[in-house]
């Protein structure tokens, strides 16, 4: 039997929390850098609230951060070795350790992100797959000649997940520029980075009568799932186009202030 009596008793707090434009799990993105227009800024909490603590940052572009995917702690005593990546389509199983799922042993995340600035002792960052409210528990310097390894591989995510199309409702663009210069944030960027990715898992056909919705900021998005065919903006098109007729457009519906 394993004996781990020489691993000494920790625990770990949290040094600062996220104020994110992401409000629910729902269309985060699956890793950072896939929607820049996705911002946030960094909380420090006391002892580490004070400027010392973040002498030197202004010399760093991008930031790891260590956090608590606090809206997936495991129950005492469950234990996951196998897990559903999205990668995978939502419904193959594969070991916990080979995937960057939030269901894990300790409920530790690691996303790299931009760091934007530091305003009133908050770092302002983008590029990030964090909800709203996440505790961090470590900020680390991005290293480029150590973290970035041109040689490394992983066929289980070779490449960023192909885009989907992203459409407006036209008085919908307007109002979503408006609550952008209203908040002095890129709301209409962040609203296509983000459905680009297409939120909806994998496995779920697509059902153009249901209307999605998620919360960004101080708003509701909504949006449908419309084949091309049949956007308000499709023309008649030649016989060589016909197949993205079928393909499906988020097109996006409505945007409330919640
Ligand atoms: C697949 S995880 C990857 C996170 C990180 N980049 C990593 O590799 O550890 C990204 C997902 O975590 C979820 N998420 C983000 N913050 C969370 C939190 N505080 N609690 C639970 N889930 C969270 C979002 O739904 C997001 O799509």
């Amino acid at each position: 039997m394993a004996n781990d009596s020489h691993i000494p008793d920790f625990s770990i707090k949290a040094i600062g929390i996220v104020h994110s434009c992401f409000k629910e799990k729902f269309a985060i993105p699956r890793q950072p850098a896939l929607a820049p227009a996705a911002r946030g800024e960094i909380e420090l909490l006391p002892p580490y609230d004070d400027p010392v603590a973040i002498e030197g940052l202004e010399n760093v572009s991008h930031l790891w951060l260590s956090f608590i995917f606090h809206q997936a702690i495991p129950k005492e005593g469950e234990v996951r070795l196998r897990v559903r990546p999205p990668r995978l389509g939502g419904n193959k199983k594969i070991g916990v350790f080979a995937t960057r799922a939030t269901h894990r042993p300790n409920p530790l995340g690691l996303s790299v992100v931009k760091l934007e600035g530091i305003k009133n002792g908050r770092l302002q960052i983008s590029g990030i797959d964090l909800l709203d409210g996440t505790p961090i528990v470590d900020i680390k310097p991005y290293v480029p000649y150590a973290d970035a390894l041109p040689n490394a591989t992983n066929s289980i995510a070779s490449a960023s997940p192909e885009l989907s199309d992203v459409e407006f409702d036209a008085k919908v663009l307007v109002a979503a520029q408006e609550h952008g210069k209203r908040l002095g944030q890129p709301v209409k960027e962040l609203i296509e980075q983000m459905l680009a990715q297409d939120p909806k898992p994998a496995y779920q056909k697509a059902d153009p009568e249901r209307i999605y919705g998620v919360k960004i900021w101080d708003l509701e998005v909504k949006w449908r799932y419309l084949s091309n065919a049949l956007l308000p903006s499709s023309e008649p098109k030649g016989s060589e186009q016909k197949g993205s007729e079928q393909k499906n457009t988020l097109y996006i519906v409505s945007i409330e202030v919640v």
